[in-house]
């Protein structure tokens, strides 16, 4: 079984100007303090990109990425952002289909597809999300619905593709509402997911893929959720604004559960 090294992405969402972002990374520096446990991202607004690379100078510790980018490659998309605009950027990462993306901006997951090919090639790392709307469990839907979206957001991938995405599993229901999956719903998702890449793509790939779990995650969960044996990491939105509540996730996160 391959060692899947943890990745926590914080995901600032439509949070902080150029000058509180500087701030904040400078802040993220100092407490983490050189810690190399996990590999660690943060994903602040296009417009900080510049001052959060500025503000990350020569350290390793930190990866950037973004939030969003257009499927397309160049041309008359206004307001739109390419990935070869975030690769010169030095961004690392790109989130993919967010639920937010989907619910607000009819994002669909032929574009998700579309977004992340276009990404990889582009030498960026898509972190593609896919998650159930409540209604969606409470009718018994939750495997059909996020089996489809890995499907689909994912369909053509070859082994190198695979090789640089990472999948976060966000239930709608539980983003920024305070409700977090049990590690064991977490867990049985992730599961399932990796039963799904494992019939894409063969085990040796679903073995190596990491799957984060995003959701109200904070200091006092990620812990017993990060020790899930198919949960290799977070996707962090709220709590990923403060430094210490970030960085107490990450430290958390790649604690050994003690066997008692
Ligand atoms: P939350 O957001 O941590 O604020 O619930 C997670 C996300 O949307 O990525």
């Amino acid at each position: 079984m391959p060692v899947r090294r943890k990745i926590i992405a914080g995901n600032w969402k439509m949070n902080k100007t150029a000058t509180e972002s500087q701030i904040l990374v400078a802040d993220l520096l100092e407490k983490l303090n050189k810690f190399d446990g996990a590999e660690v991202v943060i994903c602040p607004p296009f417009t900080s990109l510049v001052s959060c690379q500025q503000a990350l100078g020569k350290h390793t510790e930190i990866d950037l990425g973004a939030q969003n980018m257009h499927q397309e490659t160049s041309g008359a998309y206004t307001g739109e952002i390419s990935a070869a605009m975030l690769k010169d950027l030095f961004v690392r990462f790109v989130i993919l289909g967010h639920s937010e993306r989907r619910q607000y901006f009819g994002e669909t997951d032929e574009i998700v597809n579309q977004k992340a090919h276009t990404a990889i090639k582009a030498r960026l790392r898509p972190i593609l999300c896919v998650g159930e709307t409540l209604s969606e469990r409470e009718a018994g839907k939750m495997a059909q619905v996020v089996t489809k979206q890995v499907q689909a957001s994912c369909a053509g991938f070859t082994e190198d593709d695979w090789s640089v995405s990472v999948i976060a599993y966000e239930p709608v229901w539980a983003i920024g509402t305070g409700k977090t999956a049990t590690p064991e719903q977490a867990q049985e998702v992730h599961a399932l997911i990796r039963a799904t890449v494992e019939k894409m793509a063969g085990k040796a790939i679903s073995d190596k893929l990491r799957i984060q779990y995003g959701g109200s995650v904070k200091p006092d969960n990620a812990r017993l959720l990060l020790n899930q044996p198919d949960i290799d990491g977070a996707l962090v939105g709220g709590a990923s604004l403060d430094a210490e509540s970030f960085v107490a996730i990450i430290k958390n996160a790649c604690q050994k559960e003690e066997i008692s």
